[in-house]
């Protein structure tokens, strides 16, 4: 059965015990949800909330991951966490290349491919962002952009038996902004980038390990004309995944 993901990006929003408490919520919710075998909830708090998460949600089969991770195993490498750390505490996931980073923080398609290689070497799944801004967009960049991100992110990384990999589109311009892409625009570019994965890796691990997310203002509304494309995976939420009555009815899209 394949699964739909949805993935709680919580970013810098939340204080500890705000943290706490809506992963205890999430948690709750999710307990009492029918029909979830095919659902795979993760949640990816702070660094700070990783530890005291992680014991909350050990019982509960919501999955945690982490915003991003370093691409070195140890070393002198001043505030930066490994991948291997973030396993010891429980991590399941790690986000990568998420726009804000790649924006603020300058982080490029060589660095992501790094902290690619580095999270699967550790038995982490990577949740690879990519998106075009509005600029390139209106440029008509869009396809090339996302192309390059994908070819550069996933450059020499061979998806091994039982490894997997989430893409997530997240148009750059409608993250935040309250409103989503269309769905059947969203749903063209998920397939455009499953075939775009196809011109560098076996049709086998195209379809087995890697899955297609998209992500940018997804809220309790749109949710499922989002989770109803064939093309689309699963969701990555922000805004909508720190407040638990916004969440709420994401988790319970069906
Ligand atoms: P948003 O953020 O849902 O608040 O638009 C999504 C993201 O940046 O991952």
């Amino acid at each position: 059965m394949s699964k739909t993901y949805i993935i709680a990006n919580w970013k810098m929003n939340l204080m500890p015990k705000e943290a706490i408490l809506q992963a205890k919520n999430i948690a709750k919710e999710y307990k009492s949800l029918k029909g979830k075998k095919d659902l795979e909830l993760v949640i990816c708090p702070s660094f700070t909330e990783i530890a005291a998460i992680a014991k909350i949600l050990q019982p509960t089969g919501v999955f945690l991951g982490s915003q991003d991770v370093f691409w070195e195993e140890k070393g002198s490498y001043t505030s930066s966490i490994s991948a291997n750390t973030l396993k010891e505490y429980g991590c399941k996931y790690v986000i990568i290349g998420h726009s804000e980073r790649r924006k603020l923080l300058n982080e490029s398609n060589e660095s992501i491919n790094l902290k690619i290689k580095a999270a699967l070497k550790a038995g982490l799944i990577p949740i690879l962002c990519i998106g075009e801004t509005f600029t390139e967009r209106q440029a008509g960049q869009k396809e090339s952009v996302l192309f390059d991100q994908v070819l550069n992110g996933l450059k020499d990384i061979w998806l091994k038996k039982g490894d997997s990999l989430l893409i997530a589109y997240e148009p750059v311009w409608v993250i935040g902004s309250g409103q989503a892409v269309d769905p059947d625009e969203a749903e063209i570019t998920q397939a455009a980038i499953k075939r775009s994965l196809l011109e560098f890796m076996p049709a086998g691990v195209v379809a087995d390990n890697i899955f297609v997310l998209y992500g940018g203002s997804v809220n309790g509304m749109n949710v499922k004309s989002f989770l109803s494309k064939p093309s689309i995976d699963g969701v990555l939420v922000g805004g909508a995944s720190i407040d638990i009555e916004k969440f709420k009815p994401i988790i319970n899209y069906k």
